[in-house]
């Protein structure tokens, strides 16, 4: 059985993520905000093992939720699915002046992702709206730019699938993963949304903890368990690098 750390699993398809693993029998960590969101999380899910405690938009509190997960014993799987929407009006600013899309949806799991002992296998949740995403990675932090909401979110996502692959090029040893999981009816997704519900948080849970030979894969994007073709632009290594550079410039924390 493993043990498997979630992002976001207050709620939404962590939420259900964690629930599908603790009735396979595997142990979870969840992950909340704060100390109520943490309780409520607790409430759905008894049987998890832990919260851990930390607003993603902070660096400073991304730090601490690092130290946490790794104050416990190492993980077999990470599934990095905190993530904030697509459609805000304006740009936000978290406590480090960083539009909130940008800190939650990239800075986060770069930042856990460097600092986390490294566990077996890495997930990532994107979306089919990362095609839309700027490959330039100009202006990440939207200093120059008229904000736009949903160009902000497709931006973050596909920096997802960029550190995806970049740490599976890196960490030949660790399987790391990007999942689409549909337009699902979550908080995020919203009631209009037409994809599978019941199908957003498995994939995810397959490529975790699966035994399936096309689960223990690495540096691919699926979507409901199958492979899927993502941006040509992910798959270019310097624009992977310059990502990975550029979280480094915003946070000082190194890849290594
Ligand atoms: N739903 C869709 O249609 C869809 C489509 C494509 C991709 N995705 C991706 O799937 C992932 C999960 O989305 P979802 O649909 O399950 O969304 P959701 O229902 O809104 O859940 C998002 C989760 O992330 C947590 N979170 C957000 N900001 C946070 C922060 N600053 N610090 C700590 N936790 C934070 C939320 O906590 P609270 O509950 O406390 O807010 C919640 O637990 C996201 O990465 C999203 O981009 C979703």
């Amino acid at each position: 059985m493993a043990r498997v750390f979630i992002t976001g699993s207050a709620d939404g398809l962590g939420r259900m993520a964690a629930q599908l693993l603790g009735e396979q029998g595997h142990t979870v960590v969840l992950h909340a905000r704060s100390k109520e969101r943490a309780k409520e999380a607790r409430a759905a899910m008894p049987t998890a093992e832990t919260v851990v405690i930390g607003d993603l938009s902070s660096i400073r509190q991304t730090l601490h939720v690092a130290e946490q997960v790794n104050a416990l014993a190492g993980f077999d799987a990470v599934i990095h699915n905190a993530g904030v929407g697509y459609k805000h009006p304006q740009r936000i600013a978290t406590e480090d002046g960083l539009p909130r899309e940008f800190a939650v949806n990239t800075l986060a799991p770069y930042i856990l992702t460097a600092l986390i002992h490294r566990p077996k296998r890495l997930i990532y949740l994107s979306s089919g709206l990362h095609q839309g995403g700027d490959p330039s990675l100009k202006d990440l932090a939207w200093e120059h730019r008229p904000w736009r909401g949903t160009q902000a979110y497709s931006d973050s996502k596909l920096h997802d699938v960029l550190l995806a692959f970049a740490v599976a090029r890196r960490w030949p040893a660790v399987l790391s993963n990007a999942v689409e999981p549909g337009w699902v009816a979550t908080k995020m997704g919203g009631p209009a949304a037409t994809d599978d519900l019941d199908s957003g948080h498995r994939t995810q849970v397959w490529l975790a903890v699966g035994e399936d030979p096309a689960a223990k894969v690495t540096g691919e994007y699926f979507y409901h368990m199958r492979p899927r073709k993502p941006h040509p632009a992910t798959r270019d290594v310097e624009t992977q690098e310059r990502l990975l550079e550029a979280c480094e410039g915003f946070t000082g924390i190194e890849l290594a």
